[in-house]
Parts: structure tokens; C-alpha cells; sequence
């Protein structure tokens, strides 16, 4: 069935020096069971779910928001660390797909009797599941259950290594804003070491041609980021004042984050995001916040829900790219098919 709503590889036609038609592929087309990461993907391969996720959110524009894409699939949202956007978004994504939902959390499951990660995840393939969407404290927990099951994982934030689909939805809603990312100034502000938010925009940005700058207290910042092909500054102002679009991150108070200033109050009137700081920055700079927010620590309430605040439109378009996530994963063409 050709589905219309869904991008496959377009084709394009050239004339060979003898005068014959070649028909070339201009797209990626998409081979792995599982999205991981943005370090393992092409900039074709995220341009992929980027498009793709361009037509979904057509469909979730029409009167009637389903389409039957994975009619007969089941997902699996297996989440052992609190999350409201990630997985609503998925579950959201997965039933306007026609898919069947299971959420599962640690709480009254077997994982609290013990049952390791991998065991749970055969469990659920033998269970006859399609894709397994993980959140885990864990860095490389998504790829270690990759490894264990032949069903796809998509990787819905793993430790502080990656956060796929939150970085997919933040470059998305950049190129809704600002046309294209290739060559603006965008700004990562606050809490980078233990940002897998931050480590996913890195990686998807700076492969999309994005001049990438971090900004962070000189603890925050881990060692050798630069290595990513990122400008690092500790200075607040220095990061806003040529930022077409900044993305302030949580200050991740769970995971030591508080050590690294003297107070809450101190780190936001050094690195907080006010009416007065975007004073000094473009007029049309685009405020971005993958969530949950501690207003008055990252930024202002008034900058918040101000008028360069796209941080609600982030959320609206996660359905649509974890919709084109879903479908690419389980419409894959794998290579040793
Ligand atoms: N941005 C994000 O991952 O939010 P949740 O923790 O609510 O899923």
C-alpha cells in the first residue's frame, strides 16, 4: 500500500555524458530497527524523520487525527525514570498511528522484584510487542537493549548520554521558525554535563551545518565538549547576544547539579534567562525549553510564556516526529534483509 502522508527516497532524474536516463536516489532511506542516538545518524537519515514528520503533523492538523500506518503493531513505552512529555508524546504518537499501547513503568512491575533490563525487554518480544521505547537512568541502556531483542527501541532519553527525540523536535521547531538550521547561532544554556538533551541537539545541529555555542558555570561544562565542534563560554551575555534561538536546559537538581553554584537564586541571576538579558539579544530570538521547567531558576516565568517562547509548540510537534520515528523504525529496510 503507498501511503501518501509518509516521505519515501525521492527520486531524481539525470542525463548521463551518453545521453541515458539515470534515475539516482536524492534521499536516505532508512535501515535501522532502532533510533539510539543523533551520533549514529546521517544528516540524510535525520532530514528523513524531520520530512516525515512534516506530513504527520499535516495529519494531526485534519479533522479526523489517525491514520492506520501501524494498524496491528504494538509499542511498549517501558519508562524507568519520571517523564510526562516523552512518553504522552509517544503514547499519542503510537495511537494516531493505529497502534496498540502497553505503558509500563518500574512501579508494579516485575523490574521491582528485580528482573534486569534485558530479561524484561525478551519478555516483552516474546510477548509478541513491535517497538520498545526506554527510558532508563542508564547511559547506553537503550543500546544494551537493542543489542538483547530483535523488536526496534527507540531510545527516549538513556542517562546523560541522549535524548533522540527531544533534540528531533527542537530542530524541528527551528526550522519552523527560522526556515533552516544550517548556519544560525544557536545557544545551549545551563546544566550541560548532565544534559542528554543538550549531547542529542550537539550532535543533530552541528551534523545540519548550525553554529553550535555552550553556556554553562565552568562546573556544568564537561570536560573536552569542544571536541563536538561547539564554542564553550561561561559568559551569559556572550551566548545570548548574536543567538538566533537558545535552548535553556533544567537544571538537573537529581543528578548533583545543585554542587556546581552556590545557590538557585545566585545561578539564576548569573545564567537566568530575563526580560532584561533578551533586552541585549535579537529582537526575533526564538526561547526554547525541552521541559519541565523551574521557573525563576533557568528562566523567568514572564520569559517563559513571552512572545520569543516556542516551548509549547516543542511539545506540539513531539507527536509528529515521534510519529515518523515510529514509522520509520518498524518500516525499515533492514540491510541484512
Ligand atoms: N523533555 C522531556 O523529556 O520531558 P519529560 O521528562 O516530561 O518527558
Amino acid at each position: 500500500m503507498k501511503l501518501s502522508y509518509v516521505k519515501s527516497p525521492e527520486e531524481k532524474t539525470k542525463i548521463s555524458p551518453k545521453g541515458n536516463k539515470v534515475v539516482t536516489k536524492k534521499t536516505a532511506i532508512w535501515t535501522k530497527k532502532d533510533l539510539l542516538g543523533l551520533e549514529y545518524l546521517s544528516k540524510e537519515e535525520i532530514g528523513l524523520i524531520l520530512d516525515n514528520a512534516k506530513s504527520f503533523k499535516e495529519v494531526l492538523a485534519r479533522p479526523l487525527r489517525k491514520v492506520p500506518t501501524l494498524r496491528g503493531k504494538t509499542v511498549v513505552n517501558l519508562f524507568y525514570e519520571p517523564s510526562t512529555r516523552t512518553r504522552i508524546s509517544f503514547e499519542l504518537a503510537a495511537k494516531r498511528l493505529s497502534a496498540d499501547v502497553i505503558n509500563m513503568v518500574k512501579e508494579g512491575s516485575s523490574i521491582q522484584k528485580g528482573e534486569t533490563l534485558i530479561d524484561t525487554g525478551r519478555n516483552l518480544e516474546a510477548l509478541k510487542t513491535d517497538v520498545i521505547v526506554v527510558r532508563h537512568n542508564c547511559s547506553g541502556a537503550a543500546a544494551m537493549l537493542s543489542r538483547a531483542v530483535n523488536i526496534s527501541v527507540v531510545n527516549a532519553g538513556d542517562g546523560w548520554h541522549e535524548h533522540p527525540t527531544q533534540a528531533l523536535l527542537d530542530i524541528f521547531t527551528l526550522n519552523e521558525k527560522l526556515g533552516n538550521v544550517k548556519g544560525l547561532n544557536i545557544s545551549i544554556i545551563g546544566d550541560i554535563a548532565h544534559s542528554r538533551v543538550a549531547r542529542s541537539n550537539i550532535w543533530g545541529l552541528t551534523k545540519l551545518g548550525a553554529n553550535v555555542t555552550v553556556c554553562a558555570p565552568g562546573k556544568l561544562i564537561p570536560a573536552g565538549i569542544e571536541k563536538l565542534g561547539v564554542k564553550v563560554t561561561s559568559n551569559i551575555d556572550e551566548a545570548i547576544k548574536k543567538a538566533d534561538a537558545i535552548n535553556v536546559l533544567r537544571m538537573q537538581f537529581e543528578r548533583d547539579a545543585a554542587g556546581a553554584f552556590p545557590s538557585r537564586i545566585e545561578y539564576f541571576k548569573t545564567f537566568g534567562i530575563t526580560e532584561e538579558r533578551l533586552k541585549k539579544a535579537k529582537k526575533d530570538i526564538v526561547v526554547m525549553h525541552p521541559g519541565p521547567i523551574n521557573r525563576g531558576v533557568e528562566m523567568s516565568a514572564e520569559v517563559a510564556d513571552g512572545a520569543n517562547s516556542v516551548i509549547l509548540e516543542q511539545v506540539t510537534n513531539g507527536i509528529a516526529i515521534r510519529m515518523a520515528v515510529l514509522y520509520l523504525v518498524t518500516h525499515a529496510k533492514r540491510e541484512n534483509a
